[in-house]
């Protein structure tokens, strides 16, 4: 098969390319990626060889560019997103152009091409937050309420994949996820930032009272969830994937700990503005149909990407020192593009 995934420089999509090169040895995969500042190439240094590797510097809302790079995929990943709730809330334009925008264009570019998979990659955010009734979960018949401009935006290009199902009987399906952890995430994220300032012996920025809880999971189960989805999955369904239930403090206390820190690095300070409290994830529909699970307890999670930080001072480095948007130029010849975009 050829696969075509968009943001497969980004944290989740560079693991996915990896696993999939590793897992379907018949395979070739093209990865499309505007490399805004999340974009990092470094994190496929490994496979940049690979003859079943091809790597293009397209935006996904550029329709001609998809139109040509597209041609001849059997299946689409569509992982490239704008995905700081942070950033989203700063600036939501970014997050319209290329999260409503651009998932239109890949829509409209998979269907003219008659593409027979293609898989729009979402987030738990999209439901809004739950009571704190640890009954009640995110499950794939949860109504959308997004919170945020970044939930809001992945909402409006799930709603277009199902609108295109629906209409066109387009095969899109559509995943939820909840947070990932593990390797190769920037860390402008919660879980990365703290190792990275813990590491330094810098205060971690905890939001209002660190008690918001999320659906965590290793970056890895959530690929094999994946990967279940393209082989297994229905056209025009959903699939949530979730994780264990965990509150920001207890993270951060693991990390501290797996660290060997004192708590003295905790800083308490203003809050998210429509921080959303909880999310909990019911998943028994992909474990049930698709026979997926996850291999990783929370705890062995957290333990392995701690350590994966430690081991990797020097893709830490070049993120720090934003010489990561260089590696572009040294593979490519041509002029990578700093900052935002
Ligand atoms: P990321 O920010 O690490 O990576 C996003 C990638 O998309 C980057 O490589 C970036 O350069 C690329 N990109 C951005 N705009 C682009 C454009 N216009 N054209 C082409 N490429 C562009 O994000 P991530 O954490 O890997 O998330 C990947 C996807 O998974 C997103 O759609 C996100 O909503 C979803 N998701 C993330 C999580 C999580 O915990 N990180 C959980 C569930 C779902
Ligand atoms: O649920 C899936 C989502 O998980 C993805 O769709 C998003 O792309 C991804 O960024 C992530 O969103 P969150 O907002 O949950 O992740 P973030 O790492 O930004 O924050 C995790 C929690 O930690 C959240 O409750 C906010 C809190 N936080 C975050 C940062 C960056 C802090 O307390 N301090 C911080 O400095």
């Amino acid at each position: 098969m050829k696969l075509f995934v968009t943001g497969g420089a980004g944290f989740i999509g560079s693991n996915f390319i990896r696993y999939w090169l590793s897992a379907h040895p018949d395979d070739v995969v093209m990865n499309i990626d505007l490399l805004t500042y999340a974009g990092n190439l470094e994190n496929l240094h490994d496979v940049a060889q690979n003859p079943r590797y091809a790597f293009v510097r397209a935006d996904v809302a550029d329709a001609s560019a998809m139109k040509t790079h597209m041609a001849g995929a059997d299946v689409v990943v569509h992982f490239a997103a704008e995905s700081h709730v942070d950033r989203s809330i700063m600036d939501a334009a970014p997050f319209m152009r290329t999260n409503v925008l651009g998932t239109q264009v890949m829509l409209d570019t998979a269907r003219s091409l008659g593409v027979q998979t293609y898989i729009q990659v979402s987030t738990d955010e999209v439901f809004g937050d739950l009571p704190p009734d640890p009954q009640k979960k995110f499950s794939e018949v949860s109504p959308f309420a997004p919170s945020s401009p970044y939930a809001a935006s992945k909402a409006a290009g799930d709603h277009l994949a199902h609108a295109y199902f629906r209409t066109y009987g387009f095969p899109a399906i559509v995943t939820h996820c909840g947070n990932n952890v593990g390797p190769y995430q920037f860390p402008e994220k919660f879980i990365p930032l703290a190792i990275v300032n813990a590491l330094a012996g810098k205060k971690i920025p905890v939001y209002g009272d660190g008690l918001q809880s999320r659906s965590w999971i290793h970056v890895d189960d959530h690929v094999r969830a994946l990967d279940a989805v393209i082989m297994r999955g229905r056209a025009g369904e959903t699939y949530v994937i979730g994780g264990e239930e965990k509150t920001n403090r207890d993270i951060l206390h693991a990390i501290l700990r797996l660290l060997g820190k004192g708590d003295d690095l905790i800083s308490f300070v203003e809050d998210r503005p429509g921080h959303d409290r909880r999310y909990a994830i019911n998943d028994e529909k992909i474990r049930n149909e698709l026979g997926w699970r996850p291999q990783y307890s929370h705890a062995e999670a957290l333990e392995k990407t701690v350590a994966w930080y430690r081991g990797h001072s020097k893709w830490l480095q070049h993120v720090m020192d934003a010489s990561y948007q260089e590696y572009y130029t040294r593979q490519y010849g041509a002029r990578a593009v700093a900052g935002n975009r």
